[in-house]
């Protein structure tokens, strides 16, 4: 691979990162997060323009993904089959030695960085500033599983019993990141892995999953499949071998993944509708700045996104406010991943349903403040969006759109302002800006979210230091969260030891 060759340079760094080792180097003593690549070094600039020039006819993980194809229900029960068989002998081995392999894996997909940006860039439009910390997450996810792993060996009087076969089924929006921290869980607890990826970012799982075998994961305990859902979707999920199913998506997905099987263990992450809440005490400049970053960061496709914002008593006419909002979507750079100018890229297929609907047309009452435009001719390239007057109950509060447009809402005071904030079916991530302890207490007491976030943007949760997860509609199944440290307790469960004289 290119960036174990030498011929791509590895970035450069500000400090110590497992990149730069070589992979049987030792790890640190505790667990930290992976720094992302440093942009303020120009060599690091050039390294990343490099990757995304090669997305532009990248064929990476192209090779595998056709091999991995799956077309009929009798080769996929032989895989799954298989894979359940060699789950049994993974999950028996002690949790240190899976633990030795997972960190290898962390450590290789560091070292791998520049292949999984270009893929990430090349299959799902992302830049460079929401690629690269992508790697860092897997990276950690890797590192992090492998010490809960360790754990499990070490509980006198009872054993963990790990789940024999895993089905992870990831979303196309987080390609690297979502896959690699699912597939690692399932690992570390000691369950063998059948990846299906998301059709629209399937080779990015497909260098994902070479990563992992190269780092010493059995091809046999970590299999990769594309199959269509269409097609043998349904098999998949029902399939007798799949005791575990690992789903990021819709709730609607999970919905249908029941549907097909009403007793399924599922651990499902699913929509959310997620809204930053700004008072009079907050700092406005910070608050423009961290809305803008949740709202069109990855053209607002991440479940985590701001698709909502709520102004508070002052803050509801606060010409200053507005003003910077307007001025700073505005001057977002639109474009292609390839072009270093851009600083919002493309939607990952063209607009079409609810959210062509939410890019076009307004409710009554509504009008924009900035008005999206269709850029490319295709549908993919939107410049962002804010429409004002977003009423209690309409379609855009209610409805996750996963694109780059945010709906502004008022409120007289904070606790309205949270019915708004938590007056929808889901509850995955939510945002306050306010200087105010008792505003904050407040709001903490009383938000319906899994992730809360205080004068921070409300996406790019980190592994081990914020756990990611909703309530409500947002989580289907335990509601353990993802990097967090009882999310391996849902991929299997704790006997008694039996003592033998
Ligand atoms: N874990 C991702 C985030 O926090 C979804 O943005």
């Amino acid at each position: 691979m290119a960036a174990l060759d030498g011929v791509v340079p590895a970035p450069a760094r500000t400090q110590d990162r497992s990149a730069e080792r070589p992979l049987e180097q030792p790890l640190p003593a505790r667990f930290a997060n992976t720094a992302d690549t440093d942009p303020s070094l120009p060599a690091n600039r050039g390294w990343g323009r490099l990757a995304l020039q090669r997305a532009r006819d990248s064929r990476i993980g192209l090779e595998l993904l056709e091999a991995s194809r799956i077309d009929d229900a009798g080769e996929l029960d032989a895989v799954l089959r298989s894979a359940a068989e060699a789950g049994a002998a993974w999950g028996a081995r002690r949790g240190a030695e899976r633990a030795q392999i997972l960190h290898r894996a962390g450590q290789m997909l560091a070292a791998r960085r520049f292949d999984l940006i270009e893929v990430m860039a090349a299959e799902a439009g992302k830049t460079i500033d929401q690629a690269d910390p992508e790697v860092s997450e897997a990276t950690d996810f890797a590192h992090y599983y492998a010490e809960q792993a360790r754990g499990l060996d070490a509980v006198d009087g009872a054993a963990f019993e790990p789940a024999r076969l895993t089905l992870v089924t990831p979303p196309w929006n987080f390609p690297v990141a979502i896959p690699a921290g699912s597939t690692l869980a399932a690992l570390a607890a000691g369950s063998a892995v059948v990846l299906k990826p998301a059709g629209p970012a399937s080779r990015c799982g497909a260098v994902l999953a070479q990563a992992l075998w190269d780092a010493g994961v059995p091809r046999e305990v970590l299999r990769f499949v594309q199959v269509g859902e269409e097609e043998l979707g349904r098999e998949l999920v029902t399939h007798p071998t799949v005791d575990r199913v690992i789903l990021t998506g819709s709730y609607e997905t999970a919905e249908l993944f029941r549907s097909f099987r009403p007793d399924l263990p599922l651990l499902a992450e699913t929509s959310g509708k997620n809204a930053i809440v700004v008072t009079g005490s907050a700092d406005l400049d910070l608050a423009v700045r961290d809305v803008i970053a949740s709202a069109f960061g990855h053209a607002g496709q991440k479940c985590s996104a701001a698709s909502l914002v709520v102004l508070v008593g002052p803050v509801r006419r606060s010409a200053r406010f507005l003003r910077q909002l307007e001025d700073g979507v505005r001057s977002l750079t639109v474009g292609w991943p390839d072009d270093p100018r851009t600083q919002m890229g493309p939607i990952i297929e063209p607009a079409a349903g609810k959210l062509a609907h939410a890019l076009t047309s307004l409710e009554r009452g509504e009008h924009w403040l900035v008005q999206p435009r269709q850029l490319d001719g295709q549908g993919r390239l939107w410049s962002p969006g804010v429409r004002m007057n977003v009423k209690a109950g309409s379609p855009f509060h209610q409805t996750e759109y996963f694109g780059p447009v945010l709906g502004v809402m008022t409120a007289d005071t904070l606790t309205e302002a949270l019915e708004l904030q938590n007056g929808v079916a889901y509850g995955l991530t939510a945002g306050l800006h306010s200087l105010d302890p008792e505003e904050i207490g407040h709001w903490l007491d009383t938000v319906e979210a899994g992730n809360v976030y205080v004068n921070r943007g409300i996406t790019g949760a980190i592994v081990r230091r914020q756990p990611f997860g909703g309530w409500k509609r947002s989580s289907v199944g335990p509601g353990t969260k993802a990097g967090g440290p009882s999310y391996l307790m849902g991929l299997g469960s704790w006997r008694r030891r039996e003592a033998t004289m």
